[in-house]
């Protein structure tokens, strides 16, 4: 009897592969590179259910080819932005996400980041290997201490909080700015609520950026946003690319509007070799590793094969985004 087939669009843990093959056939993309979008639109045609990673654009092309055999669709990620769940829904295609697992490796990329870009992590490691480091210097690689600064958390959901958990280790005192105001959250853990977000611009040292990519955030921290930093301050981002209009940095960067930037996204993603940021030396550039710890990148993996699972089951799905196309089914 032939089983119901599952595309999954990168190689991803073993562990995850092996649970789906208890009940489909599992056909992987075992490239480095992501499927392009006209295979996307032919397993559409034949598969069950797709698990897909952000690289992966699920827009209505791709849900209308999956029309008569996609039924679900997981994200190996918290963040589905990715997703046109809104189409999705209508088509009755289950989506999901893996929200809670990456969150405090996320926050740890944060700080490292926040770390490394502050005290020059990065540029001093090249500089040793290039033998431009030639002596001591009093005055050479100093940057701000992240002990005792002031950080300001924009979106504080679960990542943010693990962030400003890891500030307060840091003595930092901590700003948000968040839709809705967290006032037990913040008596717990002695945050302060930056109603108006030009506030927090204007105070932190640090601003750290936890937001989801959406309309309203969409180059949300732009020219305006940055003149109103300090010209000492960091800007971090682990969130979205998008959220952040790199020509904006860009000038900021070169004109002392702020002082240095740590991204682990951009807007595009990879950043292209020969865009101008890479020719500074305040920025450093991760490539979206927020989440990959080997635990959280196996455990992400396994939540999405859980949720096909459970689709397929007729059971509660773990992390659903439109529990109403289930609702109505069942
Ligand atoms: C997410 O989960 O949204 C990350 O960006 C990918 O790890």
């Amino acid at each position: 009897m032939t089983r119901p087939r599952v595309f999954v669009t990168l190689p991803m843990a073993q562990e995850a592969m092996d649970l789906l093959d208890t009940k489909f056939d599992v056909l992987v993309w075992s490239n480095d590179d992501p499927p392009p979008k006209e295979i996307l639109i032919e397993r559409a045609r034949d598969c069950f259910a797709f698990l897909t990673t952000v690289e992966d654009k699920i827009d209505e092309i791709i849900l209308m080819a999956g029309y008569h055999h996609l039924r679900v669709i997981a994200n190996c990620a918290v963040g589905f932005d990715n997703f046109d769940l809104e189409i999705g829904t209508k088509l009755g295609i289950a989506m999901c996400n893996t929200p809670g697992i990456l969150t405090k490796t996320t926050a740890d990329l944060a700080f490292a980041l926040i770390l490394a870009t502050a005290r020059m992590v990065v540029q001093g490691d090249r500089d040793v290997r290039e033998g431009k480091w030639r002596s001591w210097h009093p005055l050479a690689y100093s940057g701000p201490d992240v002990h005792g600064a002031t950080i300001g958390i924009i979106g504080l959901g679960q990542i943010g909080l693990e962030v400003a958990k890891r500030a307060l280790g840091f003595e930092m005192t901590v700003l948000y700015h968040n839709r809705r105001r967290r006032h037990d959250t913040e008596k717990i853990y002695d945050l302060q609520f930056c109603e108006d977000i030009s506030d927090l611009f204007k105070q932190s040292d640090f601003v750290s950026l936890h937001i989801p990519l959406e309309k309203e955030t969409y180059h949300m921290i732009g020219r305006i946003s940055l003149e109103l930093m300090k010209p000492t301050a960091i800007l971090v981002n682990t969130a979205r690319g998008s959220v952040v209009d790199l020509e904006a940095l860009y000038d900021a960067l070169c004109n002392g509007v702020i002082a240095g930037a740590g991204l682990d996204v951009t807007e595009p993603e990879p950043i292209p070799p020969e865009h101008p940021l890479l020719d500074l030396s305040n920025v450093i550039i991760t490539p979206h590793i927020g989440s990959a710890s080997t635990r959280t990148r196996r455990e992400m993996a396994v939540l999405a094969a859980r949720n096909i699972l459970a689709f397929a089951e007729g059971k509660v799905m773990p992390s659903c985004l439109n529990p109403q196309v289930v609702e109505q089914k069942g």
